[in-house]
């Protein structure tokens, strides 16, 4: 993508001077949490060399907390806040930073939907807090940006008698309802923190023009099992077909992707969800979708793959997959397999971009 024109830059600096001074002035608050980004701005991007975009420098780590107390001797803990209470406890911040972004490029605002659920029976329990701070977290990224959050509890779907895994197809669905203007929604798991809070979706990946330049052509579409299919993205792709924006570890990971409203999104939401899937019984949503974008030409044809990294990064791994500096986000997948979820979160939550660290 072309850097801004040198007079539109000049304004955009010009604008993002005079906020900076006028919120540092009613809000002494801000300059302290605002400064280490706000020169970051203007920069030309650096997105096509480093997967992340634009160089930030993360501020100083505060300590890490100290940790919980062993449950023997924990007094029982204060319920959770609500997403309610949250959003009032952060009102303040959230209205000072809102629309902040000014971002230029298409799709942006309220066409862009970041959806997240749970039904607060996750492995990541073992994450104190973990609804409160992913939620702030989230909600600061969309005010910045002046994007939608929208949070579902999954228990809502428990009727249906199907696995929890199962119920964010519904909650999607249910979330182009509740957004009419919502063109794309970022499905993005509870256990993912938001890293790098500047960038925005249309020039990391969501605009057709950037997204043309992510989708990694060359690339097998792996099975379930990690293993190359001989199946890639036709290079003969028209990225405005392009309906699900996801990205593989070693196979499809559903934990961070992008679905854009269309005949065929809600066609594919269907097919997804549908008891047929050898996999509904496999409590296993995720592979349900790979299986179904592999064997089927028609399907792939709406499905842009992109490198981990630039959507999904982990907590652990090596150049392809951990994360790094400047990139968006990190999920903590698979965390609980070794019981490192707290341990793991705690050594990155402090490393993200903020506008405030009061939580
Ligand atoms: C790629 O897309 C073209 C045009 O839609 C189609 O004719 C062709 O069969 C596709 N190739 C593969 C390998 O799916
Ligand atoms: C696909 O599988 C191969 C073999 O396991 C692996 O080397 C490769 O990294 C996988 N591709 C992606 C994008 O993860």
């Amino acid at each position: 993508m072309r850097p801004p024109h040198p007079i539109i830059a000049a304004y955009i600096l010009a604008g993002a001077v005079a906020s900076y001074l006028l919120l540092s002035f009613i809000v002494p608050s801000f300059s302290s949490h605002i400064v280490p980004h706000s020169l970051q701005w203007d920069q030309p991007e650096s997105k096509d060399t480093n997967l992340g975009g634009a160089a930030i420098t993360p501020a100083p780590a505060p300590a890490i907390p100290s940790p919980s107390p062993s449950p023997s001797s924990a007094p029982t803990p204060p319920a959770p806040l609500t997403l309610e209470e949250i959003q009032e406890k952060e009102s303040h911040l959230l209205d000072s930073i809102k629309g902040m972004a000014r971002d230029v490029l298409e799709p942006k605002g309220s066409k862009i939907v970041l959806l997240s659920a749970s039904d607060g029976h996750g492995h990541n329990n073992a994450i104190a807090n973990l609804f409160e701070r992913a939620t702030s977290n989230r909600l600061q990224y969309c005010a910045f940006h002046d994007y939608v959050y929208q949070y579902i509890d999954l228990s809502r779907y428990e009727a249906d008698g199907r696995s929890a895994v199962w119920h964010k197809i519904p909650a999607i669905k249910d979330t182009f309802d509740l957004h009419p203007d919502a063109e794309w929604i970022w499905w993005l798991d509870m256990d993912a923190i938001i890293m790098t809070p500047t960038l925005d979706l249309a020039s990391l990946v969501l605009n057709p023009d950037v997204l043309a330049r992510r989708i990694t052509y060359g690339e097998d579409i792996n099975d379930t099992n990690g293993k190359p299919t001989g199946v890639r993205v036709n290079s003969t792709l028209d990225v405005s077909d392009v309906d699900l924006v996801v990205a593989q570890d070693f196979s499809l990971n559903a934990g961070s992707f992008f679905l854009r409203r269309s005949d065929f999104t809600f066609d594919l939401l269907d097919k997804w969800l549908d008891r047929a899937n050898p996999e509904f019984n496999q409590n296993n949503e995720q592979d349900a979708l790979n299986r179904l974008i592999v064997q089927n030409e028609d399907i792939r044809s709406h499905v842009g793959f992109v490198d981990l990294r630039l959507i999904n990064a982990f907590g652990v791994g090596g150049r392809d997959m951990g994360w790094y500096p400047g990139d968006l986000v990190v999920h903590f997948a698979g965390c609980w397999v070794h019981k490192e979820c707290s341990k793991r979160f705690e050594k990155l939550w402090p490393q993200r971009h903020t506008f405030d660290r009061d939580f």
